[in-house]
């Protein structure tokens, strides 16, 4: 068993760009999703709750307009979604789905575009089975990609989704990665290659260990999700 390790926020580095949500629900809930007590029923309620307020953290980027309406009392000016926005929701199987679910009830509007890649366990890099990042978006500049990564380690499964909207144009800016927990290591790979994406997280932990988990960390995100532990 390894040392108690505290202040793990405190202790972290927080660089631009990453938006470490500190809030009493997620730290009380982030408690209950570290726990090696596994029950898979309160993992998933105290999984909702955080994922909840992440994805509402994590959409505060989204852009809105002015527009008139008027309420029974008297006309006044409100702030909306631009209607040119286009929102891309990019959940990374296995975990990520959970993610998605709420995500969707908060953006009906969004478009899913399933990215499956698992982890090599000798090299950490993602080996891709699935990939349903668009082929040609009609209006990148207006397109905002929100990447649902339970697990910022290494940071290579991250990145290699981040370069494939990269790629087809979207903007750095317009992306943002949405993830429970992450690495030091993962962080500063993202922020070394994009550093205009913005990475909201709950909390960054002190590092990796020999197999590439997070420490301390919750143990592996698609297990706890989905009670595939003893498998
Ligand atoms: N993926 C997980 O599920 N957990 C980790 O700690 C690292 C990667």
């Amino acid at each position: 068993m390894r040392e108690t390790v505290t202040n793990v926020t405190k202790g972290a580095e927080n660089p631009a760009n990453v938006y470490v949500l500190e809030h009493p629900v997620v730290s009380h809930n982030m408690a209950a999703l570290r726990d090696a007590d596994y029950n898979p029923e309160k993992y998933r309620l105290a999984l909702k709750r955080v994922l909840t307020l992440l994805i509402y953290e994590g959409t505060k980027f989204l852009p809105t307009i002015k527009k008139s309406i008027t309420t029974p009392i008297c006309p006044t000016e409100v702030d909306v979604f631009d209607e040119q926005t286009e929102i891309t929701l990019a959940p990374i199987l296995r975990a990520g789905l959970a993610f998605c679910e709420i995500a969707q009830e908060i953006l009906p509007m969004a478009s899913v575009q399933h990215l499956g890649m698992y982890r090599d366990e000798k090299t950490l890099t993602p080996v891709w089975y699935y990939n349903k990042t668009f082929t040609n978006p009609k209006n990148p500049e207006k397109n905002f990609v929100f990447i649902l990564d339970p697990m910022i380690a290494t940071g290579n499964s991250i990145s290699d989704a981040i370069a494939g909207y990269v790629n087809k144009n979207i903007p750095e800016e317009n992306i943002v990665c949405i993830s429970l927990l992450a690495a030091p290591e993962g962080i500063k790979k993202v922020r070394e290659k994009f550093a205009k994406v913005k990475i909201v997280t709950s909390n960054i932990d002190e590092g990796l260990d020999a197999r590439g988990y997070i420490v301390p960390g919750l143990g592996d995100a698609g297990d706890k999700a989905f009670n595939t532990q003893s498998m």
